[in-house]
């Protein structure tokens, strides 16, 4: 996570929600709370390093009817204030634009998943504050 002037946030809490891989929140107003997964949280929190780096190791989420394209929700804090809320979506997985505010939008938002090896996928955002 960047500065606008390109220096690095650091010490910023990244917040992330997100479904299952059947598309399941874990939340008591979401459908089939009795089939979640055990060893997933489907939320998380990091904070930037000194680069302003940060990550999460994950499921590739699902979709649900009231938005097909998958998607991780995540906010932003900086000493306790909310800076950003905004969701990530991935290539290939549905039409960004189909749940963006806009298509400029939708591709600021979307990122690739590329193989990592041993059957993982690793992706990547920029966040500019
Ligand atoms: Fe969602």
């Amino acid at each position: 996570m960047l500065a606008p002037d390109a220096t690095p946030r650091v010490g910023v809490v990244v917040d992330v929600w997100q479904t299952d891989p059947e598309g399941r929140y874990k939340h008591p107003r979401d459908r089939g709370q009795d089939r979640l997964m055990e060893e997933f949280l489907y939320y998380g929190e990091a904070v930037t390093d000194d680069a302003g780096a940060f990550g999460f190791r994950t499921y590739v989420p699902g979709s649900y009817r009231a938005r097909p394209v998958p998607h991780i929700h995540y906010k932003v804090w900086s000493d306790g204030e909310e800076l950003l809320t905004s969701q990530v979506y991935f290539a290939g997985l549905g039409d960004a634009a189909r749940q963006a505010r806009s298509r400029e939008a939708a591709a600021l938002q979307t990122t690739n998943l590329t193989p990592a090896g041993e059957g993982r996928l690793n992706a990547e955002i920029d966040i500019v504050l």
